[in-house]
């Protein structure tokens, strides 16, 4: 089959480099020409585990390209999705869908044969058929369907993810386009994994969904931590109770610092605006909004309380910067609340992150001083802070970060440490809510 993808971004380059691997040749383009550039030259953009040689193998193989565009590939092309950004539009919080309509726009005058085109980005409900209304209008004689086929691609495992989904859901209006669709994930079949037809507006929505119900389950647990700290019981006790109710099952019930990341943020506030704009009340979402932008203050109030009640000239050593590990992606990160917050009231702050200071030095003050390793953080520090849960940070060397530390104070936000061990080894340790 041929694809052509539109946006070598995250989801694009992923879900491209994948289609290549399930054996579709693939182009992918960019409005960006240096990108393409780049790709071209074997350098991959972003940083997401395996990407750099899956892209590297299938581009060998030639089944995988890139090009400037979209322009003439997309004749010869059965499928063409669009996996451009869709940030939030500022100052209102909805989708900002300029990206995916210029690419309908660039799309149509090369419309060749019949072709489905697919809308991969997370947009807000009615956006493939606007699609539609849009292509039609420029190309009446065009031979198209359109469909919606969200992502739910985690960053960090978003090669997995892809590879061994849960499921598929195509939102299609033809049986031709179903069928198009059904044939390039055919290689899924091989493990079983279930495809589901649906509508199209239906598709849009399932990915604010599952979005919304995961943030849902992260705020919920990360109330029940403040008052399992309140009331002396243990959260992971609680959220192990829980999860193991297959009606409710174990995983987003681990508490933190509150979600961040360049989805669910961005989708759940877009979620809230759709309903807002048809007058349907989203009070859950309103609410897994509110819970999860207190939880930054509260993890600030964490840290002041752990350091006597205040952080004035306190040295604060900061161990992982990004929204969670294994990226180097900063957009919403906790970190970003959370230090400005500190070195306003007169902290002196310290960070370490294994993938993210470059992004992140571009995003925090500039009188945080970056170190090269956890161990440097710590040295002479008041407070250890954890902020992100990176595999490196899960076995320290803790005598020697107590021994080298100024104070005792370990603030964990990720829960990686047990408390009763950390307090055996002579730390002042607060977790949350345990
Ligand atoms: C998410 C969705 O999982 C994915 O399906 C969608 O396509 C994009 O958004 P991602 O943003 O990469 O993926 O990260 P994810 O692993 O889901 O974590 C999101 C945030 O929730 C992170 O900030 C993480 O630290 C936080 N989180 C997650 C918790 O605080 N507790 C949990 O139990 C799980």
């Amino acid at each position: 089959m041929r694809v052509v993808m539109v946006g070598a971004g995250y989801a694009g380059l992923v879900s491209g480099a994948c289609f290549a691997e399930f054996g579709a040749d693939v182009t992918c383009v960019d409005v960006d020409r240096g990108r393409i550039d780049r790709l071209r030259a074997g350098e991959v953009p972003i940083y997401e585990p395996g990407l750099d040689d899956l892209v590297r193998r299938n581009a060998e193989s030639g089944r995988l390209r890139f090009a400037a565009g979209p322009g003439s590939e997309v004749g010869a092309a059965d499928l063409v999705f669009i996996a451009v950004g869709t940030p939030a539009r500022r100052g209102d919080g909805h989708a900002d869908l300029r990206h995916v309509y210029r690419a309908a726009e660039l799309i149509a005058p090369h419309l060749q044969g019949y072709t489905v085109i697919v809308t991969k980005s997370t947009v807000p409900v009615g956006t493939a058929r606007e699609v539609r209304r849009r292509l039609h209008a420029a190309r009446p004689d065009a031979d198209f369907d359109v469909a919606s086929n969200p992502e739910f691609l985690r960053e960090g495992s978003a090669i997995e993810d892809f590879l061994r989904p849960d499921r598929i859901v195509l939102g299609v209006e033809s049986a031709r386009a179903e069928a198009s669709l059904r044939e390039l994930y055919r290689p899924l079949n091989l493990i079983e994994t279930p495809i589901l037809a649906t509508g199209i507006e239906s598709a849009e929505l399932t990915k604010y969904a599952c979005n919304a119900f995961l943030a849902t389950k992260i705020s919920f647990i990360n109330e029940i931590a403040a008052l399992c700290e309140a009331t002396g019981a243990d959260v992971h006790a609680v959220a192990r109770g829980m999860g193991l109710d297959g009606r409710i099952g174990r995983k987003f019930l681990h508490p933190g610092p509150g979600y961040g990341g360049s989805c669910f943020p961005k989708d759940i506030a877009a979620l809230a605006r759709i309903a807002a704009e048809r007058e349907v009340p989203a009070r859950i979402v309103e609410a897994t909004i509110a819970v999860n932008s207190a939880q930054r203050g509260r993890m600030c109030e964490k840290i002041r309380a752990a350091l006597g009640g205040d952080v004035a000239d306190k040295r604060i050593g900061v161990l992982g910067l990004t929204f969670k590990p294994e990226t180097d992606d900063m957009r919403e990160a906790p970190s970003l609340h959370v230090l400005p917050v500190l070195i306003d009231e007169g902290a002196e702050v310290r960070a370490h992150d294994p993938q993210g200071m470059d992004e992140a030095a571009a995003c925090l003050p500039d009188s945080i001083r970056f170190c090269s390793d956890p161990y440097e953080v710590a040295e002479t520090a008041d407070a250890v802070v954890l902020m992100t849960e990176w595999n490196a940070y899960r076995g320290l060397d803790l005598e020697r970060i107590r021994d080298s530390m100024r104070g005792r104070v370990f603030v964990d936000l990720r829960n990686v440490y047990e408390p009763g061990a950390m307090r055996s080894l002579g730390f002042r340790y607060c977790g949350v809510g345990r």
